[in-house]
């Protein structure tokens, strides 16, 4: 497949992207005006995959902050809001089946978004790059970004940088 599938995620030190309850308050650090790389990366994508789950944490910041298309999984009838109806689309395809259909779409690069999200792409093989963020906080328990595999995930580090607060921000590429 030609398109190219990016993850790029904030995660606690011991790997969860949210709390039980889905809250993100202990992801600070926008305050700083640093965007960790995050303008550059949209820059580069064509299409923003996300979970039904984060889909809806989104809506809960007030206001819409993507630029480009979005697609939200899921398996529910989900209707949005009129003023969403041109930014955002709501489909139910198993992950391989949607890049073919977004490479239909003439589509090159896209964000892919959410912790079962991601682990659904990563265990058919589907995930081409990680961004991870990871921010200096033990949370303990919460929703994690990986789960189980039915066989190993090789990774190449192709960049590291650290920010002045403690975060630390690795790219990897997945080894096929
Ligand atoms: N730390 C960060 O940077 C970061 C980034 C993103 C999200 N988050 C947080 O993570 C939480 C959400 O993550 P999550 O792990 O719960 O899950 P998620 O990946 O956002 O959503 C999972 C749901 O999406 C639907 N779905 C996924 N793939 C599908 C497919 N191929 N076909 C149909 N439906 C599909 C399913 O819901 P249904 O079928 O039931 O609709 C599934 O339960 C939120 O609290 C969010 O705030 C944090």
């Amino acid at each position: 497949m030609s398109i190219k599938v990016s993850v790029y995620i904030a995660a606690s030190l011991d790997g969860f992207i949210a709390r039980r309850n889905g809250d993100i308050d202990w992801l600070t650090g926008g305050e700083s005006g640093e965007d960790y790389g995050y303008a550059e990366f949209m820059s580069t994508i064509d299409h923003v995959v996300m979970g039904r789950n984060t889909f809806e944490k989104v809506l809960t910041f007030g206001g819409w902050h993507y630029e480009k298309k979005v697609i939200v999984l899921t398996s529910r009838n989900l209707t949005l809001a009129p003023d969403l109806t041109h930014k955002a689309e709501a489909l139910h395809l198993p992950p391989r089946e949607l890049l073919q259909e977004l490479e239909r779409r003439e589509s090159r690069h896209i964000y892919l978004d959410g912790g079962v999200t991601i682990q659904r792409f990563l265990r058919e093989d589907l995930v081409d790059e990680m961004t991870i963020t990871v921010i200096p906080i033990l949370i303990g328990e919460g929703l994690p970004l990986f789960g189980k595999l039915e066989k190993d995930v090789k990774l190449e580090l192709s960049k590291s940088e650290s920010f002045e607060n403690g975060f630390v921000q690795n790219r990897y590429k997945v080894l096929r």
